[in-house]
């Protein structure tokens, strides 16, 4: 990475310390590789983008409807889904230290090459090797009867294994779609540059069956790419960091006939956001196999039975934070501020009294906060100067701040009012306080 990249990265990584956004996991004990905590104002990050997601996928649609699975599974529907076999990444081990990298993280590997030659020692590396990414974990009570178990490497499997749960419990008809969200886990070989490639992180996904017809899944795999590459710039990633990125049949995972990713245009350079694939009848076909079940569809119109195939859409929840946080940086002057989406922002309003030492201050800005908390994530502060506190909502995203402050209460033949300062252009304006609910419904409950 170079030099002002490194910067901006080192910069998101602490404010995110210093701000409650993300912590290093179990970090009193040294960390543990590859695994991140959510402070309190990230958990409400997290939170609204998972939110905003699930409205758009599900709520909002006629032809999508949202599953939890498990996380534990039979082991079987791994070997079924392909994974045991072929969830791999080709390892290769320094035979001088062991090190262990991922074949294709040539950076990584130069620099450790290097690292040995520095000390004139010489280096040799291991022929790549297939290395499974499924994590393991051990299920039961009785200690040698205990079955091992996989924590899901990819969130898919849950969704296959219930397709004709979901057809025989619901409406729905081909073409439609089953949205989920939650957590997989991944023996990755270097996790690293911060929440972008961890071992345990978030997914959120849309499996969407189609007929099994060329055009059919064509059409419908152009329509997803499109409507995941708007979503994230209606939610504010500015549309020249991103870009679709076609997967070569040798780059694609055991279960595409096609894929395409969007990148963002990262510190790290362009990263993967999302992927679109097309799995074919791949899984509700192997699942049949192995279980024994039928996973075909019978169209109801036309009688038809046919084993659908499935375009997917797989985005990462941390990934899009940690992109959505570095779109949203930005420096001026003195100031810090994440331009956060509105719908996204931790809190969408901060409340403050001017002094914390007046009783009249306090009353009437505590009664604005208990107002507007009815609707919307609202923080209050009362420390430091105001200056001090401007700067904190800005850091974490904070899109208006209502200042309470003398002028609130003593103007005479004038209704009380109060200054809200937009954290885009730092431009104060005096508000009554009677119109401030509708101020606020008209500026945050469209976003
Ligand atoms: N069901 C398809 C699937 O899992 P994938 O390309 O392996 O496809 C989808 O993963 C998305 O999950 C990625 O685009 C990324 O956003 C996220 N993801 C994958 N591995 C990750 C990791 N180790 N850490 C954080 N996010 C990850």
């Amino acid at each position: 990475m170079a030099q002002p990249e490194q910067n901006l990265m080192d910069k998101i990584v602490s404010l995110c310390k210093r701000r409650g956004f993300i912590f290093p996991g179990s970090e009193i004990y040294g960390g543990l590789a590859g695994t991140w905590d959510y402070g309190p104002a990230g958990a409400l990050l997290k939170k609204n983008i998972k939110d905003a997601w699930w409205r758009a996928v599900v709520e909002t649609r006629d032809d999508m409807v949202g599953v939890d699975a498990a996380i534990l599974m039979n082991p079987k529907a791994w070997e079924a889904s392909g994974h045991v076999e072929a969830f791999t990444d080709p390892l290769v081990e320094c035979k001088t230290c062991h090190a262990r990298f991922r074949a294709d993280n040539e950076t990584d590997i130069q620099a450790h090459g290097a690292g040995h030659e520095k000390k004139k020692e010489h280096v040799e590396w291991t022929e790549p090797r297939k290395f499974n990414m499924l994590v393991e974990a051990r299920l039961g009570v009785i200690e040698d009867e205990k079955a091992t178990v996989y924590l899901r490497g990819e969130i898919t499997n849950g969704v296959q294994v219930n397709f004709k749960n979901v057809v025989n419990s619901t409406r729905v008809r081909i073409p439609f779609g089953i949205a989920q969200m939650g957590k997989a886990f991944r023996n990755e070989i270097t996790p690293g540059n911060f929440t972008f490639r961890s071992r345990e992180f978030e997914q959120m996904e849309t499996q969407f069956y189609v007929r099994p017809d060329e055009q059919e899944a064509a059409r419908w795999f152009e329509y997803w790419k499109n409507e995941r590459m708007e979503w994230y710039v209606r939610l504010g990633i500015k549309r020249e960091n991103l870009r679709f990125k076609d997967h070569a049949p040798g780059d694609r995972a055991h279960y595409a006939r096609a894929a395409t990713d969007i990148e963002y245009k990262s510190p790290f350079g362009w990263a993967e956001f999302m992927g679109v694939h097309h799995r074919g009848d791949w899984d509700l076909k192997r699942h049949a196999e192995f279980s024994g079940a039928d996973m075909s569809y019978r169209d109801p119109e036309t009688g038809e039975t046919y084993i659908p195939w499935d375009i997917e859409t797989s985005a990462g929840i941390d990934r899009s934070l940690l992109f959505f946080l570095i779109d949203a940086y930005a420096e001026e002057g003195e100031r810090t501020v994440l331009k956060l989406h509105p719908r996204l922002a931790p809190y969408k309003a901060a409340v403050f009294p001017l002094l914390a030492n007046k009783p009249e201050l306090v009353k009437l800005a505590r009664s604005i906060y208990e107002d507007l908390r009815k609707r919307f994530m609202v923080a209050w502060d009362d420390r430091g100067n105001i200056g001090k506190r401007y700067y904190g909502q800005d850091e974490i995203g904070t899109p208006y701040c209502i200042t309470v402050d003398f002028d609130s209460i003593t103007e005479t033949g004038h209704p009380p009012s109060v200054t809200v300062r937009d954290r885009d252009t730092a431009k104060q304006e005096r508000v009554d306080v009677r119109e401030l609910s509708a101020y606020f419904s008209e500026r945050l409950s469209a976003a």
